[in-house]
């Protein structure tokens, strides 16, 4: 198989965007796309795996050659073409991962099976996005609508899981307890710009694991704490006073959650040389600063990329290839399955 120093090809379908983007091998961006669906799953309150997959497949093709057009690049100039095969929604990841291999296949290129979370782990390390590239190891908080994860990142390839959800995902949490105060999905933007009117010592909620030993975090009992409220509220739809005292209160409470679970992590990863935070989470402002505060304290860089690359985008799947091809890592055959279930750390 031709393999040269040449632009890399990276293809993101797992959950509810479909993206592509091609990189540099110095891992400039050359062209990237990001299409969401979040209308397509608005009425539903959720992402639907069958409409999904079904708008990856209608968009893919279009996505892929326009960002090659924008690059000046057909598939032949490629080096490898990478695609997210995993953890994600199944349909997803065969319509991303079928296009890949065949585009692969048809080009005489490598293919690369990326692993979403690897993905976001080393965003962080993109050529000129922060005045430090991180250097391994580096902690990472991946905060978003599926994942709830501290993990220490010691290489390429080389992941130790610190803490992880045990129940619901914090972006999850955002979104449920969104939809029982009425707000649209998503749940988390909407729910911060509540939380702004609001006052956060209004409404006792809980904390759960807050000091506990270990930064696993759980949700559910918030979001739990959050339905009884609401069911004990007069019927009829809340005042928006209320609702807004509410939203604050419980980002209040997340908020303190991950200021702890970030310290926990800090004492199980000492010799962290940043704390770098990825998922669409990363977006909410009072989250943002609680983190920055905690790493100010320890000494530590926070490194948080821009929101396009934080929340799913195409451009993580292709610079995770890239950072596997420049390892020495072996790229994988066309038989490497879709996982929907993948942890970092197998
Ligand atoms: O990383 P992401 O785009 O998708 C995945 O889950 O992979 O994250 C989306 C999650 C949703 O749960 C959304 O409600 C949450 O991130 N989110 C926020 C904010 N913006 C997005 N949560 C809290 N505050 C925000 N400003
Ligand atoms: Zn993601």
């Amino acid at each position: 198989m031709e393999r040269k120093d040449a632009p890399i090809l990276g293809i993101e379908s797992s959950c509810d965007e479909t993206a592509a983007a091609v990189l540099a091998p110095d891992g400039r961006i050359l062209a990237e796309r990001v299409l969401s669906q979040i209308a397509d799953h608005a009425v539903f309150g959720g992402v639907v795996p069958e409409i999904a997959a079904r708008a990856h497949l209608a968009v893919l093709d279009a996505l892929v050659k326009d960002a090659l057009r924008e690059a000046g690049l057909g598939f032949a100039d490629l080096d490898a073409i990478a695609a997210t095969a995993g953890p994600g929604l199944i349909g997803g990841l065969l319509v991303g991962t079928g296009y890949a291999k065949g585009a692969a296949l048809a080009a005489g290129k490598p293919y690369l099976a990326v692993n979403h979370l690897e993905a976001h782990a080393l965003t962080a390390r993109l050529p000129g996005l922060s005045p430090v590239q991180p250097d391994f190891p580096y902690l990472l908080l991946l905060l978003s609508g599926g994942h709830s994860q501290c993990v220490a990142v010691e290489g390429v390839g080389r992941y130790r899981l610190l803490g992880t959800t045990l129940d619901d995902a914090v972006g999850e949490a955002f979104d449920k307890t969104a939809k029982l105060l009425g707000l649209p999905y998503p749940g988390g933007p909407a729910l911060e710009a509540m939380a702004r009117e609001g006052n956060a010592a209004a409404v006792p909620l809980p904390r759960p694991l807050l000091h506990r030993a270990g930064c696993d975090f759980s949700f559910s009992g918030l979001k739990t704490a959050v339905a009884l409220l609401v069911a004990a509220e007069p019927p009829g739809a809340l005042p928006r006073a209320r609702v807004a005292d509410i939203a604050a209160s419980f980002q209040a409470s997340v908020t303190d959650i991950l200021g702890d679970r970030l310290e926990h992590a800090l004492a199980l990863c000492p010799d962290a040389s940043a704390i770098v935070v990825a998922g669409g989470v990363a977006a909410n402002g009072a989250i943002r600063a609680r983190l920055a505060e905690v790493a100010a304290r320890r000494g530590k860089p926070l490194i948080a990329p821009p929101l396009r690359l934080c929340t799913d985008n195409a451009v993580m799947v292709a610079w995770a290839g890239l950072e596997r091809l420049r390892a020495g890592m072996a790229a994988d055959t066309l038989a490497a399955p879709c996982k929907p279930r993948w942890p970092l750390e197998s």
